[in-house]
């Protein structure tokens, strides 16, 4: 019996030791889940830093440029009957001024925070993308209503990325559906065409696109799933839950 006995202690006192151990990973684990998620939202924080400093710089940079050109552009315009000569001067100067304020703007042309996006939310901004798309793209995004600035740049983004992946991969004869749903708990999107599709497995290469979507979902606690038929299209689905 005491040696049943000393077998069942010995047996406790290991699964003890187990236990603590498993407990020392669990806490390990859940702090690497925690500094993941830091790590992505620093990211992500980062990224629409840059993207407010960007619309700044419009404000400031390109729009003073034209407003500047409109001034000039009067002045020319007095000048031409009294004094020609100068007044060619002028043109000459806005001709320059023209091609430096293109040049501002192509540089910024990239990721800017869309102002439509703030002042009307996923169901004005979305539409507007998608009239800029590629390829023939409808929009659905009836009732959704307005959320957190995170969640619609996140939506927002996601889907753009998603549509230029199906400009520049899914082919020339594909369409785009676009919509965005919204239940009790959760808000999803999706982005669907007919196009070329590709092997979206578990190992397929992901490019910055994919791999900026997911962040951009995995900080708000967001799920993407990619699905894709060779030939029949592609589907890009995120799932965010709401508080
Ligand atoms: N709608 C689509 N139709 C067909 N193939 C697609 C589609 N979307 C993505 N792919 C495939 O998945 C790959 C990864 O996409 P991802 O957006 O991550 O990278 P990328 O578009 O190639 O480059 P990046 O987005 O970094 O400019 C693409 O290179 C392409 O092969
Ligand atoms: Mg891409």
């Amino acid at each position: 019996m005491l040696t049943e006995l000393a077998r069942q202690v010995g047996l406790a006192l290991h699964n003890v030791q187990l236990d603590s151990a498993l407990q020392a990973s669990l806490e390990e684990l859940q702090q690497a889940n925690v500094d993941l998620q830091e790590s992505r939202r620093r990211i992500v924080t980062a990224g629409d830093a840059e993207r407010r400093r960007l619309e700044r710089n419009l404000h400031d940079g390109a729009q003073q440029h034209l407003v500047a050109m409109a001034v000039k552009l009067r002045i020319a315009e007095d000048m031409i009957e009294d004094e020609p000569k100068e007044a060619i001067d002028v043109i000459n100067e806005l001709r320059s001024d023209l091609k430096d304020a293109i040049a501002e703007l192509r540089a910024l042309a990239h990721g800017i925070y869309p102002p439509l996006l703030s002042s009307g939310g996923l169901a004005e901004a979305l539409p507007n993308a998608a009239s800029r798309a590629a390829l023939p793209t409808t929009v659905e995004t009836t009732g959704v209503g307005r959320f957190d600035a995170e969640i619609e740049s996140t939506v927002y983004f996601c889907c753009l990325e998603a549509m230029q992946n199906a400009g520049k991969h899914a082919g020339a004869d594909a369409e785009i559906v676009v919509s965005v749903e919204r239940d009790e708990d959760r808000l999803t999107f999706e982005v669907r065409d007919d196009g070329a599709g590709f092997d979206a497995g578990p190992a397929a290469a992901r490019g910055h696109g994919f791999v900026n979507m997911a962040d951009r979902l995995g900080t708000i606690g967001g799920r993407l799933t990619v699905s894709s038929t060779l030939g029949a299209g592609t589907t890009i689905r995120g799932e965010i839950p709401l508080p």
